[in-house]
Protein backbone atom coordinates (compact mmCIF):
# COMPACT_ATOMS: atom_id res chain seq x y z
CA UNK A 1 0.00 0.00 0.00
CA UNK A 2 1.43 3.44 -0.61
CA UNK A 3 1.75 5.96 1.93
CA UNK A 4 -0.78 8.53 2.69
CA UNK A 5 -0.46 12.05 0.51
CA UNK A 6 -0.33 12.99 -3.36
CA UNK A 7 -0.18 10.45 -5.77
CA UNK A 8 -1.16 12.17 -9.14
CA UNK A 9 -1.74 15.48 -10.24
CA UNK A 10 -2.52 17.07 -13.63
CA UNK A 11 -2.21 20.98 -13.65
CA UNK A 12 -2.18 23.60 -16.43
CA UNK A 13 1.42 24.69 -16.41
CA UNK A 14 2.44 28.29 -14.58
CA UNK A 15 1.10 27.26 -11.63
CA UNK A 16 2.36 25.80 -8.33
CA UNK A 17 2.61 22.13 -7.68
CA UNK A 18 0.65 21.97 -4.70
CA UNK A 19 3.47 19.54 -3.45
CA UNK A 20 3.87 21.17 0.14
CA UNK A 21 -0.19 20.69 1.31
CA UNK A 22 -1.28 18.39 4.20
CA UNK A 23 -2.38 16.12 1.45
CA UNK A 24 -2.62 12.73 3.71
CA UNK A 25 -5.61 14.42 5.46
CA UNK A 26 -8.76 15.17 3.94
CA UNK A 27 -9.63 18.29 3.12
CA UNK A 28 -12.50 18.62 5.74
CA UNK A 29 -9.51 17.87 8.27
CA UNK A 30 -6.86 20.53 7.24
CA UNK A 31 -5.95 22.69 10.14
CA UNK A 32 -7.25 26.22 9.88
CA UNK A 33 -3.52 27.40 11.09
CA UNK A 34 -1.52 25.91 7.77
CA UNK A 35 0.02 28.91 6.65
CA UNK A 36 -0.98 28.15 3.22
CA UNK A 37 -4.68 27.89 3.86
CA UNK A 38 -7.27 31.64 3.69
CA UNK A 39 -10.55 31.67 4.91
CA UNK A 40 -12.91 33.53 2.49
CA UNK A 41 -16.45 33.25 2.43
CA UNK A 42 -18.04 30.11 0.86
CA UNK A 43 -21.21 28.80 -0.34
CA UNK A 44 -22.76 26.03 1.32
CA UNK A 45 -21.60 23.22 -0.62
CA UNK A 46 -21.58 19.17 0.00
CA UNK A 47 -17.78 18.61 -0.93
CA UNK A 48 -15.18 20.45 1.17
CA UNK A 49 -13.93 23.56 -0.36
CA UNK A 50 -10.86 25.01 1.14
CA UNK A 51 -8.67 28.19 -0.38
CA UNK A 52 -4.75 27.99 -0.56
CA UNK A 53 -2.49 31.10 -1.09
CA UNK A 54 0.65 31.15 -2.95
CA UNK A 55 2.65 34.16 -2.90
CA UNK A 56 -1.00 36.22 -3.18
CA UNK A 57 -2.28 33.97 -5.96
CA UNK A 58 -4.82 32.46 -4.57
CA UNK A 59 -6.44 28.97 -5.46
CA UNK A 60 -9.89 26.98 -4.78
CA UNK A 61 -9.37 23.18 -4.00
CA UNK A 62 -12.70 21.08 -3.63
CA UNK A 63 -12.63 17.71 -2.32
CA UNK A 64 -14.60 15.34 -4.77
CA UNK A 65 -14.00 10.95 -5.77
CA UNK A 66 -11.27 10.73 -7.75
CA UNK A 67 -13.09 9.82 -11.03
CA UNK A 68 -15.48 13.17 -10.83
CA UNK A 69 -13.11 15.49 -9.86
CA UNK A 70 -11.46 14.57 -13.41
CA UNK A 71 -14.71 14.74 -14.87
CA UNK A 72 -15.57 18.29 -13.42
CA UNK A 73 -11.98 19.51 -14.52
CA UNK A 74 -13.19 18.66 -18.30
CA UNK A 75 -16.32 20.09 -18.33
CA UNK A 76 -14.96 23.49 -16.73
CA UNK A 77 -12.01 23.03 -19.41
CA UNK A 78 -14.31 22.95 -22.35
CA UNK A 79 -16.88 25.55 -21.30
CA UNK A 80 -13.97 27.69 -20.83
CA UNK A 81 -12.94 27.40 -24.16
CA UNK A 82 -16.69 27.80 -25.42
CA UNK A 83 -16.28 31.82 -23.46
CA UNK A 84 -18.46 30.81 -21.02
CA UNK A 85 -18.03 32.95 -17.38
CA UNK A 86 -16.58 30.58 -15.41
CA UNK A 87 -14.44 29.74 -12.55
CA UNK A 88 -10.61 29.30 -14.39
CA UNK A 89 -10.04 25.62 -14.00
CA UNK A 90 -6.22 24.53 -13.26
CA UNK A 91 -6.44 20.51 -12.78
CA UNK A 92 -7.17 17.89 -10.44
CA UNK A 93 -4.79 15.76 -8.37
CA UNK A 94 -5.95 12.30 -6.53
CA UNK A 95 -4.72 11.45 -3.40
CA UNK A 96 -4.24 8.75 -0.50
CA UNK A 97 -5.50 10.08 2.78
CA UNK A 98 -5.80 8.64 6.15
CA UNK A 99 -9.63 8.70 5.22
CA UNK A 100 -9.16 6.92 1.67
CA UNK A 101 -8.40 7.81 -2.07
CA UNK A 102 -9.56 11.38 -2.80
CA UNK A 103 -10.02 13.62 -5.83
CA UNK A 104 -9.50 17.50 -5.91
CA UNK A 105 -10.32 19.58 -8.38
CA UNK A 106 -8.26 22.64 -8.43
CA UNK A 107 -9.70 26.34 -9.44
CA UNK A 108 -8.22 29.71 -9.48
CA UNK A 109 -10.01 31.49 -6.56
CA UNK A 110 -12.70 33.85 -8.37
CA UNK A 111 -10.96 37.31 -7.55
CA UNK A 112 -13.89 40.17 -6.51
CA UNK A 113 -16.32 37.80 -6.20
CA UNK A 114 -19.62 37.88 -3.91
CA UNK A 115 -21.34 35.12 -2.71
CA UNK A 116 -24.72 35.79 -2.99
CA UNK A 117 -25.37 35.74 0.98
CA UNK A 118 -22.88 38.46 1.15
CA UNK A 119 -25.28 40.34 -1.06
CA UNK A 120 -28.07 39.94 1.32
CA UNK A 121 -26.33 40.40 4.37
CA UNK A 122 -24.43 43.92 3.87
CA UNK A 123 -26.08 47.01 3.71
CA UNK A 124 -23.30 47.90 1.48
CA UNK A 125 -24.30 45.75 -1.42
CA UNK A 126 -28.00 46.22 -1.22
CA UNK A 127 -27.75 48.40 -4.64
CA UNK A 128 -26.54 44.59 -6.15
CA UNK A 129 -30.00 42.71 -4.71
CA UNK A 130 -32.06 44.07 -7.78
CA UNK A 131 -29.43 42.45 -9.83
CA UNK A 132 -28.99 39.17 -9.45
CA UNK A 133 -31.83 37.30 -10.64
CA UNK A 134 -31.00 39.22 -13.76
CA UNK A 135 -27.56 38.13 -13.79
CA UNK A 136 -28.77 34.58 -13.50
CA UNK A 137 -30.72 34.70 -16.15
CA UNK A 138 -28.41 35.70 -18.20
CA UNK A 139 -25.63 33.29 -17.15
CA UNK A 140 -28.44 30.65 -18.27
CA UNK A 141 -29.33 31.71 -21.43
CA UNK A 142 -25.48 32.10 -21.83
CA UNK A 143 -25.07 28.65 -21.00
CA UNK A 144 -28.09 27.03 -23.15
CA UNK A 145 -26.29 28.96 -26.29
CA UNK A 146 -23.41 27.04 -25.74
CA UNK A 147 -25.42 23.70 -25.19
CA UNK A 148 -24.45 23.28 -21.65
CA UNK A 149 -27.37 21.83 -19.66
CA UNK A 150 -26.21 23.32 -16.12
CA UNK A 151 -28.58 20.43 -14.04
CA UNK A 152 -27.89 22.13 -10.64
CA UNK A 153 -28.33 25.93 -10.96
CA UNK A 154 -28.71 27.74 -7.54
CA UNK A 155 -27.44 30.35 -5.61
CA UNK A 156 -24.74 28.95 -4.23
CA UNK A 157 -23.59 27.21 -7.01
CA UNK A 158 -22.81 30.59 -8.44
CA UNK A 159 -21.11 33.86 -7.96
CA UNK A 160 -21.66 37.11 -8.65
CA UNK A 161 -18.97 39.85 -9.88
CA UNK A 162 -19.41 43.61 -10.31
CA UNK A 163 -20.16 44.50 -13.08
CA UNK A 164 -20.44 48.83 -13.99
CA UNK A 165 -22.98 48.57 -10.91
CA UNK A 166 -24.92 45.42 -12.02
CA UNK A 167 -23.67 41.91 -11.66
CA UNK A 168 -22.07 39.29 -13.96
CA UNK A 169 -22.55 35.90 -12.82
CA UNK A 170 -20.03 33.15 -12.57
CA UNK A 171 -20.81 29.29 -13.23
CA UNK A 172 -19.11 27.29 -10.08
CA UNK A 173 -20.09 24.02 -9.89
CA UNK A 174 -19.97 22.19 -13.10
CA UNK A 175 -20.56 18.09 -11.32
CA UNK A 176 -24.06 17.79 -13.16
CA UNK A 177 -23.15 19.69 -16.06
CA UNK A 178 -23.20 18.40 -20.21
CA UNK A 179 -21.71 20.15 -22.91
CA UNK A 180 -23.72 18.89 -26.12
CA UNK A 181 -23.27 20.94 -29.20
CA UNK A 182 -26.77 22.04 -28.90
CA UNK A 183 -29.30 21.76 -26.16
CA UNK A 184 -32.58 19.86 -26.16
CA UNK A 185 -35.45 22.33 -25.64
CA UNK A 186 -36.60 19.41 -22.98
CA UNK A 187 -33.43 19.83 -21.20
CA UNK A 188 -33.98 23.98 -21.20
CA UNK A 189 -37.08 23.64 -18.98
CA UNK A 190 -35.75 21.65 -17.06
CA UNK A 191 -33.00 23.60 -16.28
CA UNK A 192 -35.15 26.20 -15.61
CA UNK A 193 -37.85 24.56 -13.55
CA UNK A 194 -34.64 23.58 -11.08
CA UNK A 195 -33.21 26.77 -10.98
CA UNK A 196 -37.01 28.43 -9.93
CA UNK A 197 -37.20 25.76 -6.78
CA UNK A 198 -33.41 25.97 -5.82
CA UNK A 199 -33.30 29.86 -6.15
CA UNK A 200 -36.96 29.72 -4.36
CA UNK A 201 -35.65 27.50 -1.42
CA UNK A 202 -32.70 29.69 -0.81
CA UNK A 203 -34.46 33.06 -0.51
CA UNK A 204 -36.98 31.66 1.73
CA UNK A 205 -34.24 30.70 4.22
CA UNK A 206 -32.73 33.97 3.86
CA UNK A 207 -35.98 35.56 4.54
CA UNK A 208 -36.71 32.78 7.93
CA UNK A 209 -32.95 33.97 8.90
CA UNK A 210 -34.22 37.56 9.16
CA UNK A 211 -31.22 38.51 6.37
CA UNK A 212 -33.95 39.16 3.72
CA UNK A 213 -36.63 41.33 4.09
CA UNK A 214 -40.29 39.31 5.10
CA UNK A 215 -41.75 41.51 2.33
CA UNK A 216 -39.29 40.88 -0.47
CA UNK A 217 -41.69 39.06 -3.25
CA UNK A 218 -39.94 35.17 -2.83
CA UNK A 219 -42.98 33.94 -4.68
CA UNK A 220 -42.73 35.69 -7.51
CA UNK A 221 -39.04 34.94 -8.01
CA UNK A 222 -39.23 31.85 -10.16
CA UNK A 223 -41.75 33.94 -12.72
CA UNK A 224 -39.19 37.06 -13.12
CA UNK A 225 -36.45 34.50 -13.31
CA UNK A 226 -38.20 32.71 -16.16
CA UNK A 227 -39.57 36.07 -18.60
CA UNK A 228 -36.10 37.68 -18.19
CA UNK A 229 -34.77 34.28 -19.16
CA UNK A 230 -37.33 34.04 -21.90
CA UNK A 231 -37.35 37.53 -23.10
CA UNK A 232 -33.32 36.93 -23.94
CA UNK A 233 -33.91 33.26 -25.31
CA UNK A 234 -36.29 34.86 -27.56
CA UNK A 235 -34.52 37.95 -28.51
CA UNK A 236 -31.36 35.62 -29.98
CA UNK A 237 -33.05 32.97 -30.71
CA UNK A 238 -36.09 34.06 -32.97
CA UNK A 239 -36.22 33.42 -36.94
CA UNK A 240 -37.57 36.63 -38.66
CA UNK A 241 -38.99 36.31 -41.70
CA UNK A 242 -38.52 39.89 -43.38
CA UNK A 243 -39.34 41.04 -47.46
CA UNK A 244 -36.11 41.09 -49.79
CA UNK A 245 -36.20 45.17 -49.87
CA UNK A 246 -35.58 44.57 -45.78
CA UNK A 247 -32.20 43.37 -45.72
CA UNK A 248 -31.26 46.69 -43.10
CA UNK A 249 -33.53 44.98 -40.74
CA UNK A 250 -30.37 42.19 -40.37
CA UNK A 251 -28.16 44.67 -39.45
CA UNK A 252 -30.07 46.35 -37.14
CA UNK A 253 -30.53 42.87 -35.14
CA UNK A 254 -27.09 42.26 -34.95
CA UNK A 255 -26.14 45.38 -33.68
CA UNK A 256 -28.96 45.37 -31.03
CA UNK A 257 -27.13 42.03 -30.27
CA UNK A 258 -23.72 43.60 -29.97
CA UNK A 259 -25.54 45.99 -27.46
CA UNK A 260 -26.63 43.62 -25.05
CA UNK A 261 -22.91 41.87 -25.66
CA UNK A 262 -23.66 38.98 -27.90
CA UNK A 263 -21.34 38.15 -30.34
CA UNK A 264 -22.93 37.29 -33.61
CA UNK A 265 -20.78 34.50 -35.62
CA UNK A 266 -23.11 33.72 -38.55
CA UNK A 267 -26.16 34.74 -40.39
CA UNK A 268 -28.47 32.22 -41.88
CA UNK A 269 -30.26 33.40 -44.27
CA UNK A 270 -33.40 31.41 -46.57
CA UNK A 271 -35.42 32.33 -49.41
CA UNK A 272 -38.96 31.43 -48.27
CA UNK A 273 -42.71 32.03 -49.96
CA UNK A 274 -41.53 31.25 -53.78
CA UNK A 275 -38.41 33.29 -53.20
CA UNK A 276 -40.60 36.47 -52.25
CA UNK A 277 -39.68 36.18 -48.80
CA UNK A 278 -36.41 36.09 -46.47
CA UNK A 279 -36.10 33.50 -43.65
CA UNK A 280 -33.19 34.52 -41.38
CA UNK A 281 -31.30 33.70 -37.78
CA UNK A 282 -28.36 34.98 -35.85
CA UNK A 283 -25.98 32.20 -34.81
CA UNK A 284 -24.29 33.42 -31.60
CA UNK A 285 -21.01 32.08 -30.25
CA UNK A 286 -20.61 34.12 -26.94
CA UNK A 287 -21.71 37.34 -24.72
CA UNK A 288 -17.68 39.12 -24.61
CA UNK A 289 -18.54 41.46 -27.67
CA UNK A 290 -17.32 44.69 -25.83
CA UNK A 291 -15.01 42.23 -23.66
CA UNK A 292 -13.15 41.06 -26.92
CA UNK A 293 -13.04 44.48 -28.38
CA UNK A 294 -11.79 46.79 -25.24
CA UNK A 295 -8.86 44.16 -24.54
CA UNK A 296 -7.82 44.05 -28.31
CA UNK A 297 -7.96 47.76 -28.58
CA UNK A 298 -6.42 48.17 -25.27
CA UNK A 299 -5.49 45.32 -23.37
CA UNK A 300 -7.61 45.89 -20.56
CA UNK A 301 -9.53 42.68 -18.98
CA UNK A 302 -12.69 43.68 -18.14
CA UNK A 303 -16.29 42.27 -17.68
CA UNK A 304 -18.84 42.63 -20.25
CA UNK A 305 -20.98 45.52 -18.85
CA UNK A 306 -17.66 47.24 -18.15
CA UNK A 307 -16.05 47.23 -21.55
CA UNK A 308 -19.40 48.26 -23.09
CA UNK A 309 -19.07 51.33 -21.00
CA UNK A 310 -15.41 51.95 -22.02
CA UNK A 311 -16.24 51.03 -26.03
CA UNK A 312 -19.10 53.92 -25.55
CA UNK A 313 -16.87 56.17 -24.38
CA UNK A 314 -14.45 55.17 -26.79
CA UNK A 315 -16.44 55.90 -29.90
CA UNK A 316 -17.91 59.12 -28.49
CA UNK A 317 -14.46 60.44 -28.21
CA UNK A 318 -13.84 59.06 -31.91
CA UNK A 319 -16.66 60.96 -33.14
CA UNK A 320 -15.62 64.37 -30.95
CA UNK A 321 -11.76 64.11 -32.83
CA UNK A 322 -13.00 63.30 -36.24
CA UNK A 323 -15.78 66.06 -36.15
CA UNK A 324 -12.48 68.40 -34.64
CA UNK A 325 -9.97 67.30 -37.40
CA UNK A 326 -12.24 66.96 -39.75
CA UNK A 327 -11.85 62.97 -40.90
CA UNK A 328 -12.67 60.16 -39.85
CA UNK A 329 -10.54 59.25 -37.15
CA UNK A 330 -9.83 54.71 -36.57
CA UNK A 331 -10.97 53.34 -33.61
CA UNK A 332 -7.80 52.07 -32.97
CA UNK A 333 -6.13 55.20 -32.83
CA UNK A 334 -9.00 57.02 -30.68
CA UNK A 335 -8.29 54.06 -28.02
CA UNK A 336 -4.83 54.65 -27.91
CA UNK A 337 -5.79 58.34 -27.18
CA UNK A 338 -8.42 57.79 -24.69
CA UNK A 339 -5.58 54.96 -22.80
CA UNK A 340 -3.38 57.84 -22.46
CA UNK A 341 -5.26 60.74 -21.98
CA UNK A 342 -8.09 59.56 -19.93
CA UNK A 343 -7.89 55.98 -18.79
CA UNK A 344 -4.39 55.86 -17.16
CA UNK A 345 -3.84 59.49 -15.61
CA UNK A 346 -7.74 58.77 -14.25
CA UNK A 347 -7.04 55.25 -12.59
CA UNK A 348 -3.88 56.73 -11.44
CA UNK A 349 -5.78 58.90 -9.01
CA UNK A 350 -8.56 56.10 -8.54
CA UNK A 351 -5.48 53.77 -7.48
CA UNK A 352 -6.16 54.42 -3.30
CA UNK A 353 -9.69 53.59 -3.88
CA UNK A 354 -8.86 50.31 -4.97
CA UNK A 355 -9.19 47.65 -2.68
CA UNK A 356 -9.99 43.99 -2.88
CA UNK A 357 -13.20 44.18 -2.96
CA UNK A 358 -13.43 46.57 -5.89
CA UNK A 359 -11.01 46.95 -8.38
CA UNK A 360 -9.94 50.15 -10.99
CA UNK A 361 -12.50 49.38 -14.13
CA UNK A 362 -15.24 49.18 -11.37
CA UNK A 363 -14.05 52.44 -10.19
CA UNK A 364 -13.27 53.78 -13.60
CA UNK A 365 -17.15 53.04 -14.50
CA UNK A 366 -18.46 54.11 -11.02
CA UNK A 367 -16.72 57.83 -12.09
CA UNK A 368 -18.23 57.43 -15.71
CA UNK A 369 -21.66 56.79 -14.09
CA UNK A 370 -21.27 60.13 -11.26
CA UNK A 371 -19.94 62.13 -14.59
CA UNK A 372 -22.96 61.29 -16.28
CA UNK A 373 -25.39 61.77 -13.38
CA UNK A 374 -23.59 65.09 -12.70
CA UNK A 375 -23.63 66.16 -16.07
CA UNK A 376 -27.89 65.41 -16.09
CA UNK A 377 -28.05 68.01 -13.21
CA UNK A 378 -26.02 70.40 -15.08
CA UNK A 379 -27.80 70.14 -18.07
CA UNK A 380 -24.68 69.96 -20.05
CA UNK A 381 -20.83 67.91 -20.02
CA UNK A 382 -19.22 68.52 -16.61
CA UNK A 383 -15.81 66.63 -17.76
CA UNK A 384 -13.76 64.24 -16.49
CA UNK A 385 -11.78 66.38 -14.25
CA UNK A 386 -14.42 68.03 -12.03
CA UNK A 387 -16.29 64.62 -12.22
CA UNK A 388 -13.24 63.14 -10.82
CA UNK A 389 -12.62 65.17 -8.33
CA UNK A 390 -16.49 65.92 -7.21
CA UNK A 391 -16.41 61.64 -6.77
CA UNK A 392 -13.43 61.31 -4.66
CA UNK A 393 -14.92 64.05 -2.43
CA UNK A 394 -18.14 61.81 -2.11
CA UNK A 395 -15.92 58.78 -1.73
CA UNK A 396 -14.06 60.55 0.94
CA UNK A 397 -17.12 61.15 2.70
CA UNK A 398 -18.50 58.47 2.66
CA UNK A 399 -15.59 56.21 4.01
CA UNK A 400 -15.79 58.56 6.68
CA UNK A 401 -19.14 57.82 7.15
CA UNK A 402 -18.15 53.65 7.19
CA UNK A 403 -15.59 54.37 9.64
CA UNK A 404 -17.84 56.58 12.24
CA UNK A 405 -20.50 53.41 11.71
CA UNK A 406 -17.85 50.78 12.52
CA UNK A 407 -16.44 52.52 15.22
CA UNK A 408 -20.33 53.30 16.75
CA UNK A 409 -20.49 49.39 16.35
CA UNK A 410 -17.51 48.26 18.01
CA UNK A 411 -18.04 50.66 20.72
CA UNK A 412 -21.68 49.00 20.83
CA UNK A 413 -20.72 45.35 21.14
CA UNK A 414 -17.96 46.18 23.55
CA UNK A 415 -20.39 47.60 25.86
CA UNK A 416 -21.85 44.05 26.64
CA UNK A 417 -18.12 42.19 27.13
CA UNK A 418 -17.15 44.95 29.48
CA UNK A 419 -20.39 44.70 31.28
CA UNK A 420 -19.51 40.73 31.66
N1 LIG B 1 -12.86 29.13 -7.84
C1 LIG B 1 -13.61 29.55 -6.83
N2 LIG B 1 -13.56 30.86 -6.45
C2 LIG B 1 -14.32 31.32 -5.42
N3 LIG B 1 -15.13 30.54 -4.69
C3 LIG B 1 -15.22 29.24 -5.02
C4 LIG B 1 -14.47 28.68 -6.10
N4 LIG B 1 -14.77 27.36 -6.18
C5 LIG B 1 -15.66 27.12 -5.20
N5 LIG B 1 -15.92 28.23 -4.49
C6 LIG B 1 -16.82 28.36 -3.35
O1 LIG B 1 -17.09 27.09 -2.84
C7 LIG B 1 -18.49 26.84 -2.82
C8 LIG B 1 -18.75 25.38 -3.07
O2 LIG B 1 -18.29 24.99 -4.35
P1 LIG B 1 -19.14 23.96 -5.21
O3 LIG B 1 -20.49 24.48 -5.41
O4 LIG B 1 -18.33 23.64 -6.42
O5 LIG B 1 -19.18 22.73 -4.20
P2 LIG B 1 -20.17 21.47 -4.16
O6 LIG B 1 -19.86 20.71 -2.93
O7 LIG B 1 -20.02 20.72 -5.45
O8 LIG B 1 -21.60 22.09 -4.08
P3 LIG B 1 -23.00 21.26 -4.07
O9 LIG B 1 -23.36 21.06 -2.66
O10 LIG B 1 -23.88 22.23 -4.80
O11 LIG B 1 -22.76 20.00 -4.86
C9 LIG B 1 -19.08 27.78 -3.86
O12 LIG B 1 -20.40 28.12 -3.56
C10 LIG B 1 -18.16 28.98 -3.75
O13 LIG B 1 -18.58 29.83 -2.70
MG1 LIG C 1 -22.27 23.65 -5.20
Amino acid sequence: MSAAGLLTSHLRPGHPDFLDLPWQHSLANWDDTFPRIESLPVGDSRHAVRFVNYEGRLYALKELPPDLAQKEYSVLREMEELGLPVVHPIGYIRTETHDGPCGVLVTRYLDRSLPYQLIFQSGRLERYRDHLLDAMAILLVQLHLSGVFWGDCSLNNTLFRRDAGALQAYFVDAETSEVQPSIAEGMREHDLEITEENVYGALLDLQAQGTLDANFPVPDVGRYLRERYDRLWDEVCREEIISREEGYRIQERVRSLNALGFSVDEVELATTEGGSMLSYRVLVTDRNFHRNQLATLTGIDAEEGQARQMINEIQEMRATLSQKRNRSVPLSATAFHWLTQLFTPISAQLEKLSSEDVGLVELYCELLEHKWYLSENAAGDVGHESALKDYLRVKEARTEEDHTEEDRREDHTEAPTEED
